[in-house]
């Protein structure tokens, strides 16, 4: 079956074509118009904008993925759209689109959770995974730990109580002067000064919990920043950006761990724009091969928001028997 995804939550409008039949997994278009420029200059996403350039993007991106993977929209058999989380005039471009698609053209229509859609898109990359399997999502938006017990079958068991990975990946790498989203600039910048220079509050909190909290990391990093400054020295921030990544790798590591010893799972997914960060990955390896398990990352081009991971998390909602009707609805939540 030949699925249209379609990606439009924050600030990448997608759309892409993916083969998904019996143990077949296979992207065949995935276009990403990024906003990315239109946003830096504001240092973060302005959701009347984003709004905006979807609907600018969103018609001219549906047709080069068809166009490019050779197929007219009547090969389609299924289109999935994000309906949520995320910002709800991004997500509403997206969701009308899809369904005056869907229905004007008698296509079945699926709305997908975009935090799914990123464990789906370790799906796509490795044909061998799956489930049962532990997931964690390390996103601009979210940090959590699921368990897969089916592809359509997900439970967050833990994750942040405050902001997430990528969010304060982007907060420190701003006062650091680096422009938005600051997330890879800052994984370059952190193999240049000693992580062991300053010792920050790990995001693991203590305690059997599956829970992180990156708020008081975060203000403990912006305090040393301003400290650093006061004190009229040039701020040392390739020591900075060591010693804040090596705390969240460490921290990530060490709820792994944990989830790995409670749950028992030998299966590891770990996906979203924040588990590009080549130290998390690095740590995560360590600990699923000291536990014996094994770990399945997407390759760094479906980390960050993309359409096929949605049609992927979307064929397995549909093959559960999820339909979408025309009360489809986006939702921020
Ligand atoms: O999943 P995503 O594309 O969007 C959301 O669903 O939120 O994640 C974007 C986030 C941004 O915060 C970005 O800075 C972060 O992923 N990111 C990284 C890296 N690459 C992207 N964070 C740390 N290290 C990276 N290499
Ligand atoms: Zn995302």
């Amino acid at each position: 079956m030949y699925i249209l995804g379609l990606e439009s939550s924050c600030d990448e409008t997608s759309a892409a074509v993916v083969e998904m039949e019996g143990g077949r997994r296979r992207i065949l278009t995935n276009i990403i118009a990024s906003q990315i420029d239109i946003h830096a200059l504001y240092g973060g996403v302005v959701p009347e904008i984003a709004g905006r350039a979807h609907i600018e993007a969103i018609t001219r991106i549906t047709r080069r993925a068809l166009d490019s993977a050779g197929l007219p929209l009547s090969d389609i058999g299924l289109v999935a759209v994000t309906a949520h989380p995320g910002l709800i005039g991004a997500l509403l471009v997206g969701v009308n689109f899809a369904k005056s698609l869907a229905f004007a053209n008698h296509i079945p229509l699926v709305g997908v959770d975009h935090i799914r859609g990123h464990l789906a898109a370790a799906l796509l990359a490795h044909e061998d995974l799956t489930p049962p399997y532990l997931g964690l999502v390390l996103s601009g938006g979210h940090t959590a730990f699921y368990t897969a017990d089916d592809y359509a079958d997900l439970c967050e068991i833990g994750g942040t109580r405050d902001d997430a990975v990528g969010e304060a990946f982007d907060k420190i790498a701003r006062v650091l002067g680096m422009p938005y989203p600051g997330g890879t600039a800052l994984d370059k910048l952190a193999y240049t000064g000693d992580p062991n220079a300053f010792a920050l509050p790990s995001p693991a909190l203590g305690g059997d919990t599956l829970d992180f909290s990156f708020s008081g990391l975060k203000t403990a990093t912006l305090n040393l920043i301003h400290h650093e400054e006061q004190l009229g020295r040039p701020l040392p921030a390739a020591d900075i950006a060591a010693a804040f990544t090596r705390t969240v790798a460490d921290g990530i590591a060490k709820k792994l761990a944990l989830t790995l010893e409670m749950t028992g799972r030998k299966t590891v997914v770990i996906a979203g724009g924040a588990a590009a960060n080549s130290h998390i990955r690095a740590a995560a390896e360590r600990v699923c091969r000291a536990a014996g398990a094994t770990l399945y990352l997407p390759p760094l081009s479906l980390c960050g928001d993309n359409a096929a991971m949605i049609a992927a998390a979307g064929y397995y909602a549909y093959l559960s028997g999820e339909r979408a009707d025309t009360a489809l609805n986006a939702s921020p939540v």
